[in-house]
């Protein structure tokens, strides 16, 4: 499995009901090639990425060459629902949901299985007992091969694994030179940073004992430190982004691979997601595991991002 993942949401033609056109399915395969082509072998989908559509998108390229699906690694998530005519925009982990939404991203997926299966949100009324009979069913039908979760602190995941029957393999949270809270609870947990920064700690932690997968999105933080910051983004965005390219030269690599290298310099394993379904950034991003950022490299983005210095 390569490190870095591709993240779907930007594939489908838009967050719209427009049905999927040619040119959605090219624009597919052209950022899934770019993402072969520098060694990615994890897709990062949801069901709810454009509306459905990024994951019928991807059901095309297996249609026309079944052998892809073989070659990755396929996650999607499953948890969110927009407002319907039953109710308001929800988060929704009842057993008999996650079984509906795996099902229909299968037949939009064209494929038997799901390689990774997570639950996107924490729902507040999720009863982890349902949870592990959704597993468990969609396990034993051969339908998902393992489960993970986002955007779920530490409580929730010891919560989640007292009741269930399989190991969480991953948490995927946003964390970037941009999203920085995660980082800040390391390294000033009993300033003023509140519960947060504490839950935070913790999450890293525990993450990082029971070997749950940490994977970032937003990893690229929009571009804002590798495609040129808007000329009115806040001076310490334009530090950044001018840091970054500073070290991009002396490294001789894209921008890009520097602020991903940033993630991956971290001991706990981090794995971006990346999100941009532009081929040229996709292969921006293929020198990002290859470098490895000194001490003093990592410490000069951090404190530069965060516009504070440290201690
Ligand atoms: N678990 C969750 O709750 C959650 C939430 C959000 C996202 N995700 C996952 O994480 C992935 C990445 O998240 P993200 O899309 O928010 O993160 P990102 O990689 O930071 O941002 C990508 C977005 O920024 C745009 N962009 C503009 N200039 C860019 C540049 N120079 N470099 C890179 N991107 C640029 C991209 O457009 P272009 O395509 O035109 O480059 C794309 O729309 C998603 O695809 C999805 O798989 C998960």
């Amino acid at each position: 499995m390569s490190r870095l993942i591709y993240g779907c949401m930007g594939l489908g033609g838009g967050w719209n009901h427009e049905p999927v056109q040619g040119k959605d399915i090219a624009h597919a395969r052209a950022a899934l090639d770019a993402a072969l082509e520098i060694g990615i072998t994890r897709f990062d989908h949801a069901d709810i990425y454009t509306h459905g559509k990024a994951e019928q998108v991807f059901g095309e390229l297996f249609k026309a060459e079944p052998a892809l699906r073989e070659r990755i690694v396929l996650q999607t998530k499953c948890g969110i629902r927009f407002g319907d005519a039953h109710g308001p925009g929800r988060y929704d982990l009842s057993r008999a949901y996650i079984i509906a939404a795996v099902e229909a991203s299968l037949a939009r997926l064209h494929t038997d299985y799901i390689d990774v299966l997570l639950l996107h949100r924490p729902d507040p009324l999720m009863e982890p007992d349902e949870i592990n009979e959704a597993w468990h069913t969609l396990y034993t039908a051969g339908k998902v091969r393992a489960l993970g979760v986002s955007n779920m602190h530490a409580g929730q995941l010891r919560l989640l694994t007292a009741a269930l029957d399989t190991s969480l393999v991953a948490n995927q949270l946003e964390m970037s030179l941009a999203r920085r809270d995660w980082l800040e609870a390391e390294t000033c947990f009993n300033d003023a940073q509140g519960a947060g920064g504490l839950v935070w700690a913790d999450t890293l932690a525990y993450c990082q004992r029971k070997q749950i997968g940490l994977q970032a999105w937003g990893a690229l933080a929009k571009g804002w430190y590798s495609g040129g910051a808007a000329y009115d983004a806040p001076p310490v965005v334009n530090n950044t982004a001018q840091l970054v390219r500073e070290l991009a030269h002396q490294h001789q690599v894209a921008p890009e691979s520097i602020v991903l290298a940033w993630l991956l310099r971290h001991p706990a394993g981090i794995a971006p997601v990346i999100g941009t379904s532009h081929p040229e950034r996709i292969r921006a991003c293929r020198d990002a595991e290859r470098i490895q950022l000194s001490r003093e490299e990592w410490y000069r983005l951090y404190v530069t991002a965060r516009g504070h210095a440290l201690p």
